[in-house]
């Protein structure tokens, strides 16, 4: 057996936060924490405004409601992703509409992108699966050509960068999730960033009770929500942020030594990253075998390595849409589907070791 370090982690660094807010007569959404690290994280990703909240969820349906997506509209999401950037489109009401894949990347194709936009299309949600983006030079350009708002659902993609720009800023809006097993987390959380003053303006006051700046805690403008996150999440999540650099550049070369270990060993095609990823959050190691995907699988694991098979399904095989109890309109997507049946992923822990162990996971799974 392997044995990797346990996640999450944390430090004096943590404790020494915590302790501080817990000193404090406010441990919600109104301590000061929270708006630091919001605008600390924004900066980090590259963007003006940062508005944190409950969760990477919340924060994807926040985002495409305050930009004005209406019900009926369509939004165009990859094929595969976590249900969230699908369930996110039904539950403001408009509709979501699954592309395919690239084959390696298990990023969006902007081709198929492109043949998949209809008179009724309003925006597209891209997805840096595993935390390498999605071709955004692309998708932006074809969001712009065509007249549609361009979102990112950057919940893999963390201190991420496409020739040096972090993850999160290339779009309209993105959304950030700090789940227990993403690569900063509180336990819970996520922040939706932007750069743009006045979208930043509504998503607020839209988690935090219709409120506005200047105006009484007791005068409400919109049906908004309490989406806030507590201070205790934010002290943990700014303690997470200070040591994001060391842990990306320590799995950058765990990750380097897993392929050099690797070598030309056939059996797996690991994930084609574009030349482009300067910097890559790590978040999943991703993959499609040859041959038997499961066994494959079974062998990791018994070694004590975290390697999932990929989804059971594409977003859109979900009883959800099959049902057709939720709208969605469904592209070709033959590149997605052959992925539920070779493709697997190991989670993080695996780069966060020595190298000698990322070697050791490599020999295991050649
Ligand atoms: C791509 C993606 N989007 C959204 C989410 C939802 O985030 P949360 O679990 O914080 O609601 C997740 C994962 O958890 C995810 O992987």
């Amino acid at each position: 057996m392997i044995s990797l370090p346990a996640w999450p982690i944390s430090t004096a660094r943590e404790t020494e936060l915590l302790a501080q807010v817990l000193a404090s007569p406010q441990w919600g959404g109104f301590h000061s924490i929270v708006g630091e690290f919001e605008k600390q994280f924004a900066a980090y990703q590259g963007c003006a405004y940062g508005i944190s909240a409950v969760n990477g969820t919340v924060t994807l349906e926040m985002m495409l409601a305050c930009a004005g997506i209406q019900p009926g509209d369509e939004v165009i999401v990859p094929a595969i992703s976590f249900v969230s950037t699908a369930t996110a489109v039904t539950r403001i009401g408009a509709v979501p509409v699954f592309v395919d894949i690239e084959p390696y990347s298990f990023n969006m194709d902007p081709s198929r992108v492109a043949e998949a936009i209809s008179p009724k299309t309003r925006a597209l949600v891209a997805v840096h699966f595993g935390g390498a983006l999605a071709d955004v030079d692309a998708l932006a350009s074809l969001c712009a050509e065509r007249g549609l708002l361009f979102f990112e659902d950057a919940a893999h993609a963390h201190g991420s960068e496409w020739n040096g720009k972090r993850a999160g800023s290339f779009g309209l809006a993105s959304s950030f999730s700090f789940q227990n097993g993403k690569v900063m987390t509180a336990g819970e959380g996520g922040i939706v960033l932007t750069s743009d003053e006045a979208l930043a303006a509504r998503l607020r006051s839209y988690a935090n009770q219709g409120r506005r700046p200047g105006y009484s805690f007791f005068h409400h403008f919109e049906a908004g929500n309490n989406y806030r996150i507590t201070a205790l999440q934010a002290a943990v999540l700014t303690a997470q942020l200070e040591r994001l650099d060391s842990q990306i550049a320590l799995r950058a070369a765990n990750w380097r030594a897993f392929l050099d270990e690797y070598g030309d060993a056939r059996g797996v095609t690991w994930q084609r990253v574009p030349a482009e990823v300067n910097r890559n959050s790590n978040y999943l190691v991703l993959g499609r075998v040859d041959a038997d995907r499961d066994p494959f699988c079974a062998r990791l694991q018994a070694e004590g390595i975290p390697c999932t098979p990929f989804y059971p399904h594409t977003l859109y095989g979900n009883p959800l849409y099959t049902s057709g109890d939720a709208p969605c309109r469904v592209m070709p997507c033959p590149n997605a589907e052959a992925c539920i049946g070779d493709a697997f992923w190991i989670g993080f822990r695996a780069l966060m070791g020595d190298e000698e162990t990322a070697r050791k996971v490599a020999r295991v799974a050649r």
